[in-house]
């Protein structure tokens, strides 16, 4: 049995046994499942790789319990990255900070830097506790999907990446649905790598600063890859005015394509004007966290209806929705 329920302190255990001899078990965290190993064993961490297909250099977060384990790997906690760990930790916001020299250097493909993560989720707060008291201080875990693909926010997301056999400690649903936000705290001024649900606003309340856009000598991270997040349909964003008309004109060229073309949006597509051959629509909920959490899910869901292309209209501009128009905008360009 691989599936290992997550409010079970037994199962926590266990799971945290496997980590401590250089396993992987994969958790619930309140963003997205993780895919975990040990951060100071170079071979668990190698193991991770190889199960993603992910690029080696390609840094992994390493996930702690708190503060004390982070000063494990962190060379220093000085400046921002105390502030937003003092302010939001534990919470869905990644820093990178200098490394100390010799430690968990596969997890940080080798960087001088790591990422550190201290999620609020309380199955993983349990499987990190439970892991620190068997002398593992930090577990590697990138999103527990294969490179390129979504990442999953159910333990069966997770199942359907990697099979029956890994262990899967579940939490249910994952309650923010996309990754958390990373600030480079590693060099100067934060930079923001990755937006999550956290706003840029709620960032710099935290810090006491403006952050600054990533630019060519920010390190790289390659969930920022531009192809990323990708569902096997095509997915295509598209302005809100050019919805209708757009699927007007498509769908005039070529009536077959209602049986193949979903459409995720805001607007009712029954309503726009010229769209008369129905197709299937998802609703897009009003508010951004609550597209955040299902996002994943159904695109992973469309997929699974042999969906070819997913029309997604296109977000607001505002802060609150940053988070989600990065990954629409990663999983439109693969
Ligand atoms: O919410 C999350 O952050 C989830 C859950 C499992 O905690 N994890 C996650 O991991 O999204 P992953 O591996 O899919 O994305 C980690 C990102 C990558 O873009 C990686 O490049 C970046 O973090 N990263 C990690 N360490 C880094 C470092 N030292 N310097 C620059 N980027 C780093
Ligand atoms: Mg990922």
């Amino acid at each position: 049995m691989s599936l290992l329920r997550g409010d079970d302190p037994a199962s926590v255990q266990a799971a945290a046994g496997r980590l401590a001899e250089g396993g992987l078990v994969a958790f619930a965290t309140e963003t997205v499942y993780g895919l975990g190993a040990r951060a100071d064993a170079d071979e668990a961490v190698a193991a991770i790789f190889s199960a993603k297909g992910r690029p080696v250099d390609h840094p992994l977060i390493v996930h702690v319990a708190g503060l004390a384990q982070a000063a494990v790997f962190a060379a220093s906690l000085a400046g921002p990255a105390q502030r937003l760990i003092d302010a939001l930790w534990p919470g869905p916001v990644t820093v990178i900070v200098p490394r100390r020299a010799g430690l968990a250097a596969a997890a940080a493909a080798g960087q001088a830097s790591v990422g550190l993560r201290c999620p609020a989720h309380p199955v993983a707060q349990a499987l990190l506790r439970q892991a620190a008291a068997l002398g593992v201080a930090g577990v590697a875990a990138p999103s527990a999907n294969r490179f390129g693909r979504i990442s999953p926010t159910r333990a069966a997301h997770v199942q359907a990446e990697f099979g029956p056999d890994l262990w899967v400690l579940d939490g249910g649903d994952c309650a923010l649905g996309i990754e958390s936000a990373i600030v480079d705290c590693s060099s100067g001024a934060p930079v923001l790598l990755r937006p999550g649900t956290l706003t840029r606003g709620a960032l710099e309340a935290a810090l006491g600063e403006r952050l600054r856009p990533p630019d060519a000598q920010s390190p790289r991270a390659p969930g920022t890859l531009e192809a990323h997040y990708a569902p096997r349909a095509a997915l295509r964003l598209v302005a809100p005015a050019d919805l209708g008309p757009r699927l007007a004109a498509a769908l005039g060229r070529d009536p077959k394509l209602r049986n193949t073309l979903a459409v995720y949006s805001r607007q009712p597509i029954g309503g726009l004007a010229g769209a008369v051959e129905p197709v299937f629509w998802q609703a897009m909920p009003a508010d951004p966290l609550a597209v955040a959490h299902e996002l994943f899910a159904v695109l992973r869901g469309l997929d699974a209806r042999g969906v070819q292309q997913i029309w997604v209209e296109q977000p607001p501009s505002e802060a609150a929705w940053d988070g989600v128009l990065d990954r629409l905008r990663r999983a439109a360009s693969s």
